[in-house]
């Protein structure tokens, strides 16, 4: 059942065409939101999303861009509302992982990671804030990783990458709270997605008793972030991993 004070809102969800994106654009599409879903390349993959929305009565718009260029983010945020008319959500979710050791990291490659996973929720930010700041209302949702805590090896772009979009979370809160507007972080732990997929084949359950997260379960605490009821919460980073967070080791878990 749609949430009622959200039907007639418009969302913005970048990487929308598949995993947690299209998770995320399905449960808004279902609260009663309009989403536009952003994708760069897995086209066929976005109007999948899109037709899926449709046929369960909701209304859903996709379109190609890369969020990591600004002339393409800038006129990306002009279509949606100019046809729109208003943009009251925006979920940065679109990321990529590209990881390696960092002695032998290339610049280049170091520079991708963070143009898209940092620089582009930037660019979408400061698209999207000249019209929610008019609305006197908006909702921004970043998602971030575990690794931004604790990553692995090779993963020192794509952790800077996250704990750079949870600052920005926070510097963005601390600018735009008094304007209606809440900005806030949702860190998910595993979650199979094609992001994933092989390392969740490799590895199975790795051991440490966490089962691998589905997209869904990450779509409804940022559905919650979208909403009215969640007005008081503002700048924070909601970390989402079935457990994995606070079990340090399995010794420690089975005493
Ligand atoms: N899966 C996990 O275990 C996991 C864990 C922690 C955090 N996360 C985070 O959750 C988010 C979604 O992850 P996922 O696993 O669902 O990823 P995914 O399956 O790889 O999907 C990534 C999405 O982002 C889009 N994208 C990538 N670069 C883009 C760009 N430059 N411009 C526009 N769109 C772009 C992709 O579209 P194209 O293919 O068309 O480029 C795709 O729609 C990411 O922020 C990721 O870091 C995932």
């Amino acid at each position: 059942m749609p949430e009622p004070a959200a039907v007639g809102r418009v969302a913005l969800v970048t990487g929308g065409s598949r995993g947690i994106g299209a998770a995320v654009s399905y449960r808004l599409a279902a609260d009663g939101l309009a989403v536009h879903l952003v994708c760069r390349s897995a086209v066929e993959a976005g109007r999948g999303v899109v037709k899926e929305i449709e046929a369960a009565g909701g209304r859903a718009v996709l379109h190609r861009a890369d969020i990591g260029d600004e002339t393409e983010v800038e006129r990306l945020v002009e279509r949606v509302t100019a046809q729109e008319g208003a943009l009251h959500v925006l979920v940065n979710n679109a990321a990529v992982i590209d990881d390696q050791l960092l002695a032998v990291t290339r610049t280049d490659r170091w520079e991708n990671v963070l143009r898209t996973n940092l620089t582009g929720p930037f660019l979408t930010s400061r698209a999207v804030l000249p019209t929610m700041l008019d609305q006197g209302w908006g909702r921004v949702i970043n998602i971030s990783s575990n690794s931004a805590r604790t990553p692995g090896p090779g993963q020192s772009a794509y952790a800077a990458s996250k704990g750079g979009l949870e600052a920005l979370t926070r510097a963005l809160a601390v600018e735009v709270g008094h304007k209606g507007i809440r900005v806030n972080c949702v860190a998910p732990g595993k979650i199979r997605t094609e992001m994933t997929a092989a390392v969740a084949d490799r590895l199975g359950s790795d051991g440490d008793g966490t089962r691998w997260g589905l997209p869904e379960d990450i779509s409804g605490l940022v559905a919650f972030l979208t909403r009215d009821e969640a007005d008081y919460i503002q700048g924070q980073t909601f970390t989402v991993d079935g457990g994995r967070m606070i079990m340090r080791s399995p010794g420690r878990r089975s005493r």
